[in-house]
């Protein structure tokens, strides 16, 4: 610090304020103009401009900005600057309290050391002990090379407390910058995250360390950018296009969030109509006539949450299944929903793990959900049974059947074999399910199910020279009408009720409204061993 400047008069209470200030704007300009101006150059905004951009006006709280590193290694003594390579603090989003920490790659590269991780603990402990979200924004070299196991230490201490505090408070993770290495693991432990397209990537090993190994050319962004994780491996649940999308993603899902595992969920003003209405009509000419055609889902959904507004998670990822958060009646929903729109709303491995993890999220933070079933199986092929369509397809069942959250159920069209089980059906679990009359249950479709009850049938109708097509259709329509309507499950009570799709809306809201005093608990244990 340069004393000369200010040349406060230590002595004297007016000199120590004026130290104060000294130190502090040494503490918020640590980085230097040089260093912003690269940071900006790249499309990338600071840690304090990030922070400020998330958090409501004027409501950051900043903690540690007097912390320096302590290390000599490598003559870092000489660079001691302010705050070190990350800022954090508290403050709020829609009037509710957060945690936050935002990595300054324009300090040591953002890198993590004893200082930084330390200064990242503490908030996350905060967050723990007070019961609030947290939101970590990185940008960052990773663990600092000059301070070695000391680096890796702290590390480990931020994953355990990922670990702890997942179920407990949601945690989002906002990557924009580089995230390498082992680093990557604990927005990976955390709930949600968001990259940023073009400026972010994460890796466990990178370019260089592929070339050499497995002399395999790959570029950054291929290998780790923000399509990548959205795309191909469904490490990210949302591509911002900029920064600001990012932040204004971030904001959004924390308004459809409770503070933590028992705290109530938010709940926002929303009268709604419980007639009918000439927009709710429009679903019952959704289902096409033609079991082979498909539809948006994303219609149904935007008729059933408030004034349309669904806030969907991984839309790149397996979009034959569809996730994501709307209110009903103001209050939190999640929905998960099969996509006649792509594979034809197939399950196979990918969708099966991103609604897993999506009902677990919603189960742990007691919001209720929704599902919308329209699947005709699973996708089969070799490909998804030896990369293990068995032991990850698993999941989603157990995901349903441990959720004691209320559990809506609509079965929109197909709802065959095992998919049919898993797509929150009333014998995993579910509260309240219901049909549109257009909906087929069934061991499998009429085309599979003809091939082999009427095998011979179908012969005798090749040698007499039948119209073999006509035949199958015929038959496949009558087993579809004496098999698979949902007349016969709504009459064994595996629905409970079955509603034309006009009614949906209506139907949902007096559903949720009958399960919100709903308790349910599982056996006790220290934990269940989800097949992973
Ligand atoms: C110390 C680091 C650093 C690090 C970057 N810097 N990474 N300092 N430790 N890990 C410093 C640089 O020396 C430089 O300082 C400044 O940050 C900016 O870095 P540049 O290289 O100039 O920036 P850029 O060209 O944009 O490259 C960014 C980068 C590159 C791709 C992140 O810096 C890089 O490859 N860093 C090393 C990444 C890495 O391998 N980390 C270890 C990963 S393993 P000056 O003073 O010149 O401005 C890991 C294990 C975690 O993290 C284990 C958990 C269990």
């Amino acid at each position: 610090m340069n004393l000369d400047d200010a040349n406060p008069d230590l002595f004297t209470t007016a000199g120590k304020l004026a130290d104060l200030k000294v130190r502090y704007h040494e503490a918020v300009t640590a980085s230097g103009e040089t260093a912003i101006e690269k940071q900006h150059a790249r499309g990338k905004k600071t840690a304090r401009e990030r922070i400020e951009e998330l958090l409501d006006h004027g409501s950051f709280v900043e903690l540690d900005e007097f912390v320096r590193h302590r290390t000599h290694a490598f003559g870092m003594e000489k660079k001691r600057p302010y705050g070190d390579a990350v800022v954090t603090g508290l403050g709020t989003i829609h009037g509710r309290q957060v945690a936050v920490y935002a990595q300054d790659f324009t300090i040591f590269g953002g890198s993590l050391g004893e200082v930084a991780g330390e200064k990242i603990i503490k908030v996350m402990d905060h967050a723990i002990k007070t019961g609030v979200p947290i939101i970590g924004m990185l940008d960052s070299g990773g663990a600092r090379i000059q301070e070695g196991v000391v680096a890796l230490g702290k590390y480990g201490e931020i994953f355990r407390r990922n670990t702890q505090a997942s179920g407990v408070i949601p945690q989002i993770s906002i990557i924009m910058g580089p995230a390498a290495g082992g680093a990557v693991y604990s927005p990976a432990l955390t709930d949600f995250v968001i990259m940023v397209d073009k400026t972010s990537q994460m890796f466990v090993t990178g370019p260089d360390v592929i070339k050499t190994v497995t002399g395999e050319d790959v570029g950054m962004e291929e290998l780790g950018g923000a399509l990548t994780h959205n795309k191909i491996s469904g490490v990210a649940h949302y591509l911002a296009s900029d920064e600001s999308d990012a932040l204004d993603y971030a904001r959004a899902l924390i308004s459809f969030l409770p503070d933590n595992n028992l705290a109530e969920l938010p709940v926002y003003e929303n009268a709604v109509e419980l007639e009918i209405t000439d927009e709710d009509r429009k679903l019952n000419s959704l289902i096409p006539d033609s079991p082979n055609q498909p539809y948006d889902v994303k219609t149904v959904i935007e008729h059933v949450v408030d004034n349309g507004d669904f806030l969907e998670t991984q839309p790149l990822f397996a979009p034959n299944i569809v996730v994501g958060f709307g209110r009903v009646e103001g209050r939190s929903v999640g929905i998960v929903a099969n996509q006649p729109n792509a594979m034809a709303g197939t399950l196979n491995i990918e969708a099966g793990e991103k609604a897993a993890r999506f009902v677990r999220f919603c189960d742990a933070f007691s919001i209720p959900i929704i599902t919308l079933v329209d699947v005709p199986g699973y996708l089969p092929g070799t490909d998804q049974e030896w990369t293990g369509v068995i032991r990850r397809g698993a999941k989603l069942l157990y995901a349903y059947a441990e959720a004691t959250v209320p559990l809506v159920t609509i079965i929109t069209r197909k709802a065959y074999g095992g998919a049919y089980i898993v797509m929150g059906s009333k014998q995993l679990g579910a509260d309240l399910n219901y049909a549109w009359p257009t909906a087929e249950i069934a061991v499998m479709g009429g085309q599979g199910a003809v091939n082999i009850l009427y095998r011979n049938e179908i012969k005798a109708a090749e040698a007499a020279g039948e119209d073999v097509a006509a035949v199958r259709t015929r038959l496949a329509n009558e087993y579809t009408y004496n098999v698979a309507s949902p007349f016969l499950a709504a009459e064994r009570g595996e629905l409970d009720g079955i509603i034309e799709p006009a009614a949906t809306r209506v139907a949902i809201i007096k559903a949720l409204r009958a399960l919100r005093t709903k308790r349910a608990t599982l056996p006790p244990k220290k934990h269940g061993n989800i097949p992973l």
